[in-house]
């Protein structure tokens, strides 16, 4: 993963990631007293969400900074890679809020959290899903593309579509409840470049230093006529992937 992460500017460009994932909470319907772990924590934000709800919350990010960020909060938050779960049979519940799309090998990620769910233990995610940001991001693709770089190999991102990701759930051993793509156009708090700059970094990294303030104000240009509104308001077009999964009681 070429992608850091620098909780301020999280904070600042993408406080709206943990402000909507209210529906993905009211899908897992934690109660008091359950064990879950939060895959993908970030900066912790969500996770304290379910620390104050009465859970018995571990939050897990590959992020050092950013679990740096959670612990700062009071969390028992651990540097652990979604691929390399370690946990056996631990946990009423595995959360995941925006994380599952940057773990680009599925069914490691889903195997794992199959192993540290209790038997009955729940399943509940939000992801993006097929077709999420597809404007900036093929805008990136092309960009880099254009410079002679394979942009699609550069690309963080994995967004399935519901039958993919219910497959993978289904053949990794797991009941799945519901699974839906829901669009969800967002409006960002300030300019796309702010967005370009927290997650865009798997693709500038794929360029010289001096090259890559020019790369981005091309892909501004390119997205802005579908994104941007005449008041210079800026949307992304977010698709979401949320899903709620059982591992059986055999
Ligand atoms: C997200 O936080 O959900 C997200 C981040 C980058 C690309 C697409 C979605």
């Amino acid at each position: 993963m070429t992608q850091t992460w620098d909780p301020d500017r999280y904070a600042k460009n993408a406080r709206f990631v943990a402000e909507l994932g209210q529906p993905v909470v009211e899908l897992l319907a934690p109660q008091p007293g359950e064990r879950i772990l939060d895959l993908g924590c970030g900066d912790g934000v969500l996770t304290r969400r379910l620390a104050e709800l009465g859970c018995d919350v571990v939050g897990a990010d590959a992020s050092p900074a950013l679990i740096e960020a959670a612990r700062g909060l009071g969390l028992d938050a651990r540097v652990i890679d979604g691929h390399a779960l370690a946990f056996d049979g631990e946990f009423d519940a595995v959360f995941s809020n925006a994380a599952l799309h940057w773990m680009k090998d599925p069914a490691r990620v889903i195997a794992g959290v199959y192993r540290a769910l209790r038997p009955g233990g729940r399943f509940v995610a939000e992801l993006g899903g097929a077709g999420c940001v597809e404007t900036i991001h093929r805008a990136l693709i092309a960009g880099l593309d254009r410079r002679g770089i394979d942009g699609a190999a550069a690309s963080p991102w994995y967004f399935p579509t519901p039958e993919a990701y219910g497959a993978l759930l289904a053949a990794g051993g797991f009941a799945v409840a519901s699974i839906a793509l829901i669009p969800r156009p967002t409006p960002l708090p300030g300019d796309i470049a702010g967005w370009l700059e927290t997650f865009s970094e798997s693709f500038t990294r794929a360029l010289p230093v001096a090259d890559r303030a020019a790369y981005l104000d091309e892909i501004r240009a390119a997205v802005k006529p579908r994104l941007c509104d005449a008041d210079g308001r800026w949307t992304a077009d977010y698709v979401r992937l949320r899903f709620a999964a059982t591992r059986p009681v055999l």
